[in-house]
């Protein structure tokens, strides 16, 4: 036996992002349920989201930000051998969302899995999206992460349906072919806290999603920073030099809270919540996509993806904009 031959390095070559048409604002939701925009934009920072329209699925909404993607990365669908969907609310158990999703997009038989680890989804299939082409199991992978939260939503709890939205970002990975160009996706600093699985739960098939929101909130505000410090540490550069700091959109405190630990300026850190809500995996590569779109961002520049969430499970690596 063998080892086939990778690359040293895997990179991302383009990124695209899809939200729904319809858009909930604080004071649509004030009308049903007893909420005010001054309570969802002091503790939460949202001011709307989108939200899917009812026979728009996950897989729908990973078609348009994976197309997206692959349109930007000049590849054609032949090219792609991996899809990777990370989503923690798929409509059905079986199928998977990624077979059909590869399908929809003309890819023919890639491997083809999708990924639940919750709101750190994206960083973790990044992650194995770029093993993969490192270890020359995949040459390219098309990675995405898409989330309907509001399915999993009951609509009558405040504390909850405040918070969320539906989306899907993708990016497309291959490989760093210049020996003398950096890999263009750092390595993962990756962990879970099973201990504290009670703490966001959709506890069964008939249930909605729960949290225990405190408990939530000082996890994220005392153990993320040192883990996206490491992460930049294996990258070899300071969190104060990155262009951008992308952490999971679960809310602007927490949001703004990691970033000052970390002393990463206040206008370089991403607040796609504001418009989007949490839309789970979908926010990293969401916000991203927004970020080039806008040309608030470089290609070239080094940004750190920092994913958390139920498990409660954290991933976090540095990335090159493509
Ligand atoms: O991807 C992971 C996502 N999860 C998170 O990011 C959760 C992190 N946790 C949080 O962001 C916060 O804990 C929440 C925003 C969820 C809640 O904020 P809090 O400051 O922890 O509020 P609380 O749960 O302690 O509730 C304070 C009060 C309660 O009223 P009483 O008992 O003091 O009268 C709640 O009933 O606020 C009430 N409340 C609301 N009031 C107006 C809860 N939800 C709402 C609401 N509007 N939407």
């Amino acid at each position: 036996m063998r080892l086939e031959h990778g690359t040293a390095g895997a990179r991302i070559l383009a990124f695209g992002g899809y939200q729904p048409a319809n858009e909930v604002t604080n004071d649509d939701l004030a009308a049903t349920v007893q909420t005010s925009d001054e309570w969802i934009r002091s503790r939460i920072g949202v001011a709307s989201r989108r939200i899917a329209g009812p026979d728009e699925t996950v897989a729908d909404m990973a078609v348009a930000a994976g197309g997206k993607a692959l349109a930007g990365s000049g590849l054609s669908p032949d090219d792609i051998d991996l899809v990777i969907v990370a989503t923690c609310t798929p409509e059905s158990q079986i199928p998977n969302v990624s077979a059909t999703v590869a399908h929809r997009l003309g890819i023919t038989a890639p491997g083809a899995y999708d990924l639940n680890a919750a709101c750190a989804g994206f960083c973790y299939a990044l992650a194995n999206a770029s093993d993969s082409v490192r270890a020359g199991s995949a040459r390219h992978v098309l990675v995405i992460g898409a989330e309907k939260m509001s399915a999993w939503l009951d609509w009558t709890d405040r504390s909850t349906c405040i918070i969320f939205g539906d989306g899907a970002g993708a990016a497309v990975v291959g490989p760093v072919t210049d020996p003398e160009q950096p890999p263009g996706i750092g390595p993962v600093e990756w962990g879970s806290t099973g201990g504290m699985a009670d703490k966001i739960l959709v506890a069964n098939r008939t249930s909605f999603i729960s949290q225990q929101g405190q408990a939530v909130f000082r996890w994220a505000t005392t153990e993320l920073h040192p883990v996206a410090k490491a992460a930049c540490d294996r990258a070899g550069v300071a969190p104060q030099d990155l262009a951008a700091f992308i952490p999971h959109q679960a809310n602007l405190r927490i949001v703004e809270s990691i970033a000052r630990k970390l002393e990463v300026p206040r206008e370089r850190v991403a607040d796609d919540i504001v418009h989007a809500g949490n839309t789970s995996s979908a926010s990293i590569p969401l916000a991203m996509s927004r970020m080039i779109e806008r040309d608030e961002i470089g290609s070239g520049e080094q940004v750190l993806f920092l994913g958390f969430g139920a498990g409660l499970c954290y991933a976090a690596q540095v990335i090159t904009v493509p």
